[in-house]
């Protein structure tokens, strides 16, 4: 273990922070007052950025939506996977009795709530030997995603590997700063891109998996983690979905059987959004490694970043109660019967979609094959429903159309309607 930690921290060696500034101002020289036209050679400070990231899945779904309100009846919408259903009352219990909060969050986050997620992670996901210390939350995991690749110190020059298709933020983590993005989906892509020169410094698996809903097996997870090992990179799962597997049991990272009982080299990163319901209170966290840990709180410490104390309060409630979770996936398990054999019925193949919040399908149409999602998405809006191209989450896409489980009970059962009454094969 000793040699992976070696390799770790070459990682985290370009994390490390130049040196502390003065916090009291004095002797920091201060910057000209630019006043007038700017200076020749001058470069503007927004734009460039924003250029380099991929347009949001929104901004494509607001033609699909005007699409769909020429309907003439209610517009479903099965786009973006935000939960709809109510808050759990013993979340909204414990925010309020922890409204009382004049004091700044820690960025380590309280033990209470490191506990807590040590706990559920016992409890439900059999995962074993996490430290308390070893756990970091975070405002959502989407800004945990987002900011890894900057605050581990990657960049120009740095490549890092991802899924595809796969959710946009890994992608837009690696362009912030400039590092690029590889496409690996298994230990065989792993070592084509070694081949080539490219052994990533990070690399992402996302199980079970958006947009597709794919699950990988703790074989193949085992098979990732020692590549990454042996080559030096960080592995980061992203187990949003982890409480919602159907067709079968999603395995975490942190598992004995997948990790073989160290986290030496492996971040797992979970998110209460969908498990309970509570993408508004923006809860996610990130564990295992234990250099890796520090490093990012001692990271984002200095940037105050840390969750707000009443939801660290409603987040320990939300972990030790298994109740509201069981209710909320009975209400997805059946929504997902209702769409599921509709969609089938209406001649769509539903792909992977053994786990997770999304129904990943396709069918046989005419036109050209690198059009199929988008062409389905704009004959589904037509029937009123707004759903997501494949393409969105990349070019392996293609052929896709997502649809989210996430829309209300009559909402699906109005989708499910229309898609056996007038999209019959
Ligand atoms: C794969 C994946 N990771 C992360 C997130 C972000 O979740 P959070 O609400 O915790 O930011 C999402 C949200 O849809 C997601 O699909």
């Amino acid at each position: 273990m000793e040699g992976v930690l070696h390799r770790q921290r070459g990682l985290l060696r370009g994390a490390r922070l130049p040196g502390r500034c003065r916090q009291d101002g004095r002797d920091r020289p201060r910057p000209p007052v630019r006043r007038g036209p700017r200076a020749a050679g001058a470069r503007p400070l927004s734009g460039p950025v924003s250029a380099r990231l991929p347009a949001a899945v929104q901004t494509g779904l607001v033609a699909v939506r005007r699409r769909a309100e020429a309907y003439p009846g209610p517009v479903v919408d099965l786009s973006i996977g935000a939960p709809t259903d109510p808050t759990p009352d013993v979340v909204r219990a414990a925010l309020a009795a922890h409204a009382d909060a004049p004091g700044y969050p820690l960025t380590a986050g309280r033990p209470a709530l490191r506990e807590a997620v040590v706990r559920w992670l016992e409890r439900v996901h059999d995962v074993t030997g996490l430290d308390p210390a070893h756990v970091l939350p975070a405002v959502g995991t989407k800004e945990l995603i987002g900011s890894l690749p900057l605050h581990l110190g990657l960049g120009a020059g740095d490549v890092v590997a991802q899924p595809t298709p796969a959710y946009p933020t890994y992608a837009v983590g690696t362009a912030l700063v400039g590092a690029t993005t590889a496409h690996a989906d298994s230990v065989a892509d792993l070592e084509a891109l070694a081949a080539r020169g490219s052994v990533p410094r990070l690399v992402w698996v996302n199980s079970p998996a958006n947009p597709t809903g794919r699950v990988l097996p703790p074989d193949a997870l085992r098979a990732i983690l020692a590549w990454c090992r042996d080559h030096g990179a960080l592995l980061a799962s992203d187990e949003c979905y982890l409480d919602l597997g159907w067709d079968v049991d999603p395995v975490s990272v942190l598992h004995p059987d997948v990790c073989g009982g160290s986290h030496d080299g492996v971040v797992a990163l979970h998110s209460l959004s969908k498990r309970s319901n509570l993408a508004g209170y923006r809860i996610g966290f990130l564990s295992g490694d234990p250099a890796v840990v520090a490093e990012l709180v001692s990271v984002r410490r200095n940037l105050g970043l840390g969750l707000p104390n009443p939801q660290q309060g409603a987040a320990v409630a939300a972990l030790d109660d298994d109740e509201h979770v069981a209710v909320q996936r009975a209400r997805y398990a059946g929504r997902r019967s209702v769409l599921r054999p509709a969609l089938e019925a209406a001649g769509f193949r539903v792909d992977h979609s053994e786990a997770g919040l999304y129904l990943w399908v396709t069918r046989d149409e005419p036109g050209p094959a690198e059009r199929r999602g988008v062409d389905l998405v704009g004959r589904l809006a037509d029937l009123g429903l707004v759903t997501v191209a494949g393409a969105e989450y990349g070019a392996a896409g293609h052929a896709h159309v997502r649809l989210a489980l996430t829309a209300p009970d009559d909402a699906v059962a109005l989708a499910a309607d229309r898609l056996i009454q007038e999209f019959r094969p």
